[in-house]
């Protein structure tokens, strides 16, 4: 009876340990959306030391999170590193279901931990090159840059892939190809992006934060 009494009392403590923790994420959770710093402490130093050049800043998240989260959509991070984007994005849009596709394996196992600490069942991330993806699966897109480390050598997240001009060509051909082929009404966010690697038919509608962060809908 003993050996019962014990294993029903840890049980009892198990579920309130849990329910705590539920508690206790939904009180922490908003300060991680607060500053970089708090975000950045998700993930090991040398991925913190990448942040500001390579990860989108929350207060850039929310604002492109707020234009594609429509309703029930789908929305795609083309190039989404350790799921910062996603993340932030998917904490304040519980509506919409946001994915993320990456080629490196280290950033894609830190981008699912993220996730798996914030708790976020609208999140989804996903190990490829984005050359594979069905793209009639994604309503609406972010893209910050993603290929630049191909054509700036200074500018390498790490040596795990390999880099180079045609890859380039190669990786913006296909998005350029991809986002003209949607529909009308399919939402953009670029971040640093060029003119040149989005389709005519869109058209900007917000163009902010020294004009490096553009919202665009097709027409
Ligand atoms: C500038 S980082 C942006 C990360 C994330 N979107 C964010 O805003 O925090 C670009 C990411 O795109 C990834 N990437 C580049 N080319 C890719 C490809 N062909 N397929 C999948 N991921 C790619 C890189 O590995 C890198 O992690």
């Amino acid at each position: 009876m003993e050996i019962f009494r014990l294993l029903y009392t840890s049980f009892k403590n198990f579920n309130t340990l849990r329910k705590n923790r539920k508690m206790l994420n939904e009180i922490l959770n908003p300060s991680l959306f607060r500053h970089d710093t708090a975000f950045d402490d998700l993930y090991p130093k040398h991925i913190r030391d990448l942040s500001p050049m390579h990860w989108t800043p929350v207060d850039i998240a929310k604002k492109a999170a707020a234009f594609l989260a429509l309703p029930n959509a789908r929305v795609l991070d083309i190039g989404s590193g350790v799921g910062k984007f996603c993340i932030t994005a998917g904490f304040f849009h519980p509506e919409t279901t946001f994915y993320g596709i990456e080629q490196r394996s280290e950033l894609f196992t830190f981008a699912e931990i993220a996730r798996e600490e914030v708790d976020l069942p609208n999140v989804n991330f996903i190990h490829g090159n984005l050359t594979e993806l069905d793209f009639d699966n994604y309503d609406h897109f972010y893209f910050y840059n993603s290929f630049y480390e191909n054509i700036e050598p200074d500018s390498r997240i790490d040596y795990a892939v390999r880099t180079s001009f045609e890859l380039y060509e190669l990786y913006s051909r296909f998005v350029y190809k991809m986002l003209d082929e949607k529909p009308p009404e399919t939402r953009l966010v670029t971040f640093h992006a060029s003119y040149t690697q989005v389709p005519p038919a869109y058209r900007v509608v917000n163009n902010s934060y020294s004009k490096v962060l553009k919202m665009w809908i097709k027409e």
